[in-house]
């Protein structure tokens, strides 16, 4: 039986190294310091019921190594693990994207080509893949032990995660945080595959509607087109080329247009309002599913004209742009 799950992704020993040597440095001082007790504990026993302990003063040098050795020690931990912690909080550029939604108790993910699966995920090895998540209801975990990943997903928020498999194989995906009866079979699996296994898994399933065109019908269902059309003098601000750039709002501040800041302005307009505009648009919480939050937000992303990097985003994009202009009034 093996004790670690194998590394199967770009960062897994990144984040090996340090848990190896969080470990380490406990198992010594555990083992130090229980041997130190039990040694001086026969050492310095009483030999005699009138035996008198005798007085010791304190060893400065004693006291400042004591001091300063574990502090050197816990000081390397900290910018150690906060350097691991940043890598895995910072997609590189050029990740394919792919949308997330824990359910009780099911995973649902959409590709950006509009392939679908339920409780499985196909990806290219060598590609890093960006994952945003959303909850319909409890929070739950997205956890694939052999990528050493592992992301809360919180009702109500965008979580945005990534990952680059490195070795071919089959992995577990389970559901890390405790969601009612049916947790524990929350679980599917990871296929990580070579780049031609992945093109040929993706030529032999029949994807639907991308997730970009799915979001453009929505856009329109909800009447969202009315305010939001590209036209001048319209009641709400366009939404081309929005999103990853700098918003101005009326309270003064400047924020940047992410996923995060589209899901809020859908569920809750109010909170962020953009400059210039009146306060008018009414919320759409509990009238959008947050998996049609997360194909809205897929079209917002796809109206922005910069577009990706790396060869299997691109490759998907043209194919979401043509169907867009096919929905869009
Ligand atoms: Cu979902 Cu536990």
């Amino acid at each position: 039986m093996e004790i670690f799950p194998q590394q199967a992704s770009s960062y897994a020993t990144h984040v090996d190294a340090l848990y190896g040597f969080l470990i380490a440095v406990t198992a010594f001082f555990s083992i130090l310091i229980g041997t130190l007790v039990v040694y001086f504990a026969i050492k310095y026993r009483r030999r005699s019921p009138d035996e008198i302990a005798t007085e010791i003063h304190e060893s400065t040098v004693l006291e400042i190594t004591w001091t300063v050795i574990p502090l050197g020690l816990v000081l390397i931990m900290f910018f150690w693990g906060a350097s691991v912690f940043f890598r895995l909080s910072r997609p590189p550029a050029g990740a394919v994207d792919i949308y997330v939604t824990g359910k009780q108790w099911m995973w649902k993910i959409q590709h950006p080509d509009g392939h679908r699966e339920m409780n499985e995920l196909h990806v290219p090895i060598g590609q890093t893949v960006r994952l945003t998540m959303a909850s319909e209801d409890v929070i739950h975990s997205f956890f694939i032990p052999a990528f050493r990943m592992k992301r809360d997903i919180v009702p109500g928020r965008i979580s945005i995660a990534w990952f680059e498999a490195t070795k071919a194989g089959r992995y577990h995906l389970f559901c890390a945080e405790y969601c009612g009866t049916r947790h524990s079979g929350m679980i599917g699996w990871i296929y990580a595959m070579t780049p031609s296994d992945y093109q040929a898994w993706l030529a032999g399933g029949t994807p639907g509607e991308s997730l970009a065109a799915a979001g453009a019908k929505r856009f329109v269902e909800h009447a969202c087109n009315t305010c939001h059309g590209d036209v001048p003098g319209a009641r709400g601000p366009s939404l081309a080329g929005l999103f990853g750039k700098q918003v101005h709002l009326a309270d003064g501040r400047t924020i940047v247009a992410d996923e995060s800041y589209i899901r809020e302005s859908i569920v809750n307009p109010q909170a962020k309002l953009v400059s210039g505009y009146p306060p008018i648009m009414p919320t759409f919480q509990g009238l959008i599913s947050e998996e049609g939050i997360l194909q809205l937000v897929a079209y917002v992303k796809s109206l922005s004209s910069a577009p990706p990097a790396g060869a299997a985003a691109s490759a998907a994009l043209p194919a979401a742009r043509e169907e867009r202009k096919t929905v869009r009034p």
